[in-house]
């Protein structure tokens, strides 16, 4: 009996001009008072039983918010001819939508990626694929009720002016969660400036990496993210800074923005040389100052006026030029 009524609607539906997304108020529907009794199957409300069966109506024709921006999403690549998007492209994520129009677009009836269900269902059945950049199961971001695809991407409702389909402006939507990181871009005096076009978090960050070493992005050569941009720093160096060969750049400069100049970790060129290189204290790492270098005369204090070649120098084993 309920196929009957399914039946019924569709044909109604049919008939239909297309619907807004929003349908109205009431879906279209035969009284009750009248389907029961008086719906008699005639052979015209199944013709086509052994030849094609009836063409279902567009998802399109009811969900045209949906579907009119759909052409230019990544997901409709080419299979968006002439506007017609093809219900196969809608069902490619939402499942068979056969009984859900057959019903009148009954909710119960159409499967709706949500949450990290949703997100291991759907989007992880095409996008799994064991590449570093997307090692979606073991990331740092790695689905969970917290952070999951649909947390950071939507299909029908991202970001106008953004790319890849996220929810927000990345500076904003990492906000949501990393507030401390974001406010220091935004308050430090000394910072990378983000969010405007060029740089972002993602600039230094793969956000589906790998967890550990704060899922950095790395050059083709495996270095510090920083060397995509400042090739300069990269060398090699005949004579290499040790603190450099030793470490990171972050040994010495604060990545997400400081108060000091050159987005140094302190606040005077000295205060970070006599951490490794102190006449004092004996877990100094690199060679003590001569003895000439009078730490307490203002003229020695900025370390940089003499040795300028700080990241390393093909000249000067001491860095001096
Ligand atoms: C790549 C997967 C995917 C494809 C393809 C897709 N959708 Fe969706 N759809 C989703 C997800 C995920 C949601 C949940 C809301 C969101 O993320 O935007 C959704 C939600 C919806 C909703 C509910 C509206 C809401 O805001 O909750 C409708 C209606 C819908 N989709 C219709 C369509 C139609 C029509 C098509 C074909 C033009 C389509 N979808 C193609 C993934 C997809
Ligand atoms: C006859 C009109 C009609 C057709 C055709 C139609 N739908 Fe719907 N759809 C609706 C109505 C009505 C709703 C309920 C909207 C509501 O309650 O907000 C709905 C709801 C949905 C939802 C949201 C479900 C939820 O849980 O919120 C999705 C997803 C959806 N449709 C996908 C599709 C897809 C995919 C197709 C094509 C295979 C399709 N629809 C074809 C009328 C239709
Ligand atoms: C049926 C397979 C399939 C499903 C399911 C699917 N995707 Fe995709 N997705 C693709 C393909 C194919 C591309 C395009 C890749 C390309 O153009 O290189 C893509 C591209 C993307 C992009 C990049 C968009 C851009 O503009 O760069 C994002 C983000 C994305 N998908 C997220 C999702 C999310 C989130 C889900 C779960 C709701 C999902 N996908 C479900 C196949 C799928
Ligand atoms: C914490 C937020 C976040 C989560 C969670 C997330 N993404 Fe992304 N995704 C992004 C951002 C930001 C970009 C853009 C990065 C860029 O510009 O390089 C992106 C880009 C993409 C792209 C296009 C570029 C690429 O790397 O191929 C795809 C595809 C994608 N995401 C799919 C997914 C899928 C599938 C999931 C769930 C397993 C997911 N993302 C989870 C934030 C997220
Ligand atoms: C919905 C919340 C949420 C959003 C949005 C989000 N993150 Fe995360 N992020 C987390 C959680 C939870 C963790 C893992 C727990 C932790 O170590 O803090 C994490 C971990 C990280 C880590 C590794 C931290 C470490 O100590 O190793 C980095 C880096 C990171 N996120 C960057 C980003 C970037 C960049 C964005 C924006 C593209 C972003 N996150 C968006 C919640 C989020
Ligand atoms: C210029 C490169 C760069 C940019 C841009 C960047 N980060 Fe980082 N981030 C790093 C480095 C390097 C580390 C490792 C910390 C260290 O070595 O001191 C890190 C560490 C982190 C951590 C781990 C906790 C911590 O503070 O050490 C989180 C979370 C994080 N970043 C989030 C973000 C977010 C969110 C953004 C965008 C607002 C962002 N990062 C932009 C380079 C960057
Ligand atoms: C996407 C490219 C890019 C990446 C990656 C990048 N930078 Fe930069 N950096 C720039 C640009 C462009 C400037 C100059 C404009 C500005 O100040 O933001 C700059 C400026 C700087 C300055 C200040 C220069 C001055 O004269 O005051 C320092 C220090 C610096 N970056 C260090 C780093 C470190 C350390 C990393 C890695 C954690 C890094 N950068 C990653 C592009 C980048
Ligand atoms: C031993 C500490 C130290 C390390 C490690 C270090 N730097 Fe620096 N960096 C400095 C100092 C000190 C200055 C300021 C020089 C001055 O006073 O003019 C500076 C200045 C800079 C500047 C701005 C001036 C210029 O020369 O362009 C950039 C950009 C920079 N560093 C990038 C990097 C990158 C990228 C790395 C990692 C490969 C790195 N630094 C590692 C100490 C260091
Ligand atoms: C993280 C520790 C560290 C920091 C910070 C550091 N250095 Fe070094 N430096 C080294 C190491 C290690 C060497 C390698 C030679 C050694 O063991 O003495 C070195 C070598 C040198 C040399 C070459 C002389 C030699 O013995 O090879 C000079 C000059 C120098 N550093 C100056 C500076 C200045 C100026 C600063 C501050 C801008 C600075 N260093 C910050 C660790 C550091
Ligand atoms: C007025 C210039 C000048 C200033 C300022 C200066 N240096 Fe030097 N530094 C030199 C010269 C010249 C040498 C080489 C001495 C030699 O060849 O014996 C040297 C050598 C060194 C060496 C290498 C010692 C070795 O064993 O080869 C270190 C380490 C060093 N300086 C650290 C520092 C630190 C740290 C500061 C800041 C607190 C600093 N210098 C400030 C001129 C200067």
């Amino acid at each position: 009996m309920k196929s009957h009524i399914g039946g019924l609607l569709l044909l109604l539906g049919l008939g239909l001009p297309a619907l807004a997304q929003t349908p109205p108020e009431k879906p279209p529907e035969i009284p009750a008072t009248q389907t029961a009794p008086a719906a008699p199957v005639t052979p015209a409300a199944e013709p086509a039983k052994s030849e094609e069966p009836a063409a279902l109506p567009a998802c399109s024709d009811c969900h045209a918010d949906q579907a009119k921006t759909f052409g230019a999403n990544a997901h409709a690549h080419g299979k968006v001819k002439k506007g017609e998007v093809p219900n196969a492209l809608c069902e490619s994520c939402h499942g068979d939508g056969k009984a859900h129009i057959e019903g009148g677009g009954d909710k119960e009836k159409i499967y709706k990626p949500v949450g990290v269900a949703g997100a291991n269902k759907t989007c992880l059945a095409c996008h799994d694929i064991s590449t570093d950049r997307i090692s979606r199961h073991a990331g740092m971001h790695a689905n969970s009720a917290a952070v999951n695809c649909l947390t950071c991407h939507s299909i029908h409702a991202s970001e106008p002016h953004a790319p890849h389909l996220i929810v927000k402006k990345q500076l904003a939507l990492c906000d949501s969660c990393h507030m401390t990181q974001v406010s220091s871009f935004r308050n430090k005096p000394y910072a990378h400036h983000l969010g405007r076009g060029g740089m972002e978090c993602s600039s230094c960050h793969e956000p589906h990496g790998r967890p550990g070493a704060e899922s950095l992005r790395t050059t083709s050569a495996g270095e510090a993210p920083c060397l995509a941009c400042h090739a300069d720093k990269r060398g090699p160096f005949v004579f290499q800074h040790g603190a450099i060969a030793a470490g990171s750049c972050t040994t010495c400069h604060e990545p997400h923005g400081s108060s000091n100049p050159k987005r140094l970790k302190r606040a005077t060129v000295a205060q970070l040389c006599i951490e490794c290189h102190s006449p004092i204290g004996s877990a100094n790492i690199g060679s003590q100052p001569p003895s000439f270098h009078n730490l307490s005369s203002p003229r020695y204090q900025n370390c940089t006026t003499c040795h300028v070649a700080i990241h390393g120098s093909n000249r000067d084993p001491q860095l001096l030029k």
